[in-house]
């Protein structure tokens, strides 16, 4: 029988996946109440959801996953059957310079609201519940050039990001072993779209383009990435939520892998055509840098269980959704203007006293 959420906690909603989830589940759930739980660290901006900031089925409340007395008062006074939690530090360069952030969010902060959420689903306060954690492919390691990650696949992490995320999901696993609680856990391949922070590779190099900067392609530029829409992601997570049986475990990928250089080379040519430079001519900003330390060769995720199981398959061809997430990027520039500036955080500080 489908679980149909009622009062939806996501966490990390103010970044770049769970902004782009509200949207959609928004749309397609108007029953259901959305509270945003998200600390506006530097990658978290509001701005991402403006167009739903009043909306009467959503409400933010600006805060720390890590903070139990909070989590316990919103789960408790929203009477919330369902935990979608996004919240993280993302950016493995980020976790290479400094990795204590990383296992304070994204361990001790999942282990914060597993915590909570088992007291509050134990209480009996709402019928069904739902602890959903959002995961990487970058759990599972690295691959050589054959084969894919499947949901068998022994977790090995190489980042300090993916240990800190292997690390999430195996107190999750923990939480429905010992105390049978209701969670899921889905690991979705790299994604791209709208409103993506532009220190990750695809609107990084769109932004940099547009500015005649340098592209900077790490090592050989041959490893590989499996890249699926944000959007399809969205649909994926909104799928388990309602169909998966409590304890499962699901991949979610599009079947789209890209060497590095080959998706360079591609942004360089679109971006030629839309700013009117002559072709060939962004291919000249590609500059090849030191490889990133521990840098996984190969991602490939088999979401054929996805498929088999709750008949989920990706909506977006890669053509479709690079071509539109160029022109997002070009129709928003004053969006990345303010987001590498950070003067959004300047001004949302000043509305909810964020911290910066
Ligand atoms: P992001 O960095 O864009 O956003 C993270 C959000 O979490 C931000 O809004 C930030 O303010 C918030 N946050 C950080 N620390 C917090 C804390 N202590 N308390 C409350 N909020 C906090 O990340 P993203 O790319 O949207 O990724 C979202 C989730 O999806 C992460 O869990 C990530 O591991 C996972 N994921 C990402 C990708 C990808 O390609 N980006 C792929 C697979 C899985
Ligand atoms: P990224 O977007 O950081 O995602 P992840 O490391 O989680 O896969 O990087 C995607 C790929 O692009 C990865 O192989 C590293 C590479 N990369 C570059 O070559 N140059 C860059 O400036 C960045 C940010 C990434």
């Amino acid at each position: 029988m489908a679980f149909i959420p009622k009062s939806i906690l996501v966490t990390g909603g103010a970044g770049f996946i769970g902004s782009n989830f509200i949207h959609s589940f928004i749309a397609n759930n108007p029953e259901c109440y959305v509270t945003n739980l998200d600390a506006l660290t530097y990658a978290g901006n509001l701005a991402n959801l403006k167009t739903v900031e009043h909306h009467p089925a959503y409400g933010f409340v600006k805060g720390d996953i890590c903070d139990a007395a909070l989590v316990a008062r919103i789960l408790h006074e929203k009477k919330i059957d369902t935990v979608v939690h996004f919240a993280a530090e993302s950016h493995v360069d980020r976790s290479i310079s400094g990795p204590e952030i990383f296992v304070r969010t994204n361990v001790l902060g999942t282990q914060t609201l597993l915590e909570e959420s088992r007291k509050h689903w134990q209480s009996g306060l709402v019928p069904d519940f739902r602890f959903f954690q959002i995961s990487t492919d970058e759990v599972y390691g690295t691959l050589g050039e054959t084969g894919y990650f499947t949901e068998q696949t022994p977790l090995a992490p190489n980042s300090p990001y993916s240990a800190s995320k292997a690390g999430a999901d195996m107190l999750v696993r923990a939480y429905h072993e010992t105390y049978g609680m209701p969670t899921l856990n889905t690991r979705c391949s790299n994604n791209y779209g709208p409103y993506h922070f532009p220190e990750k590779l695809i609107p990084l190099l769109i932004n940099n383009i547009v500015h005649s900067k340098a592209l900077p392609v790490y090592g050989d530029g041959r490893n590989v990435r499996d890249w699926l829409h944000v959007r399809d992601h969205a649909i994926a997570v909104e799928t388990v939520l309602k169909s998966a049986t409590p304890g499962s475990v699901y991949n979610i990928g599009g079947n789209n892998e890209w060497f590095n250089i080959d998706i360079v080379n591609l942004v360089c040519d679109l971006l030629d055509g839309r700013l009117g430079r002559p072709a060939g001519q962004n291919r000249g900003l590609i500059t090849f840098v030191k490889d990133r330390l521990g840098h996984d060769r190969r991602y490939a995720i088999d979401a054929s269980r996805l498929k088999d199981d709750l008949g989920w398959e990706p909506a977006y061809t890669f053509e479709k959704g690079i071509a539109e997430t160029i022109d997002w990027y070009l129709a928003n520039q004053e969006w990345v203007t303010e987001v590498t500036s950070g003067a959004y955080r300047e001004y949302y500080a000043q509305q909810y006293g964020g911290r910066s």
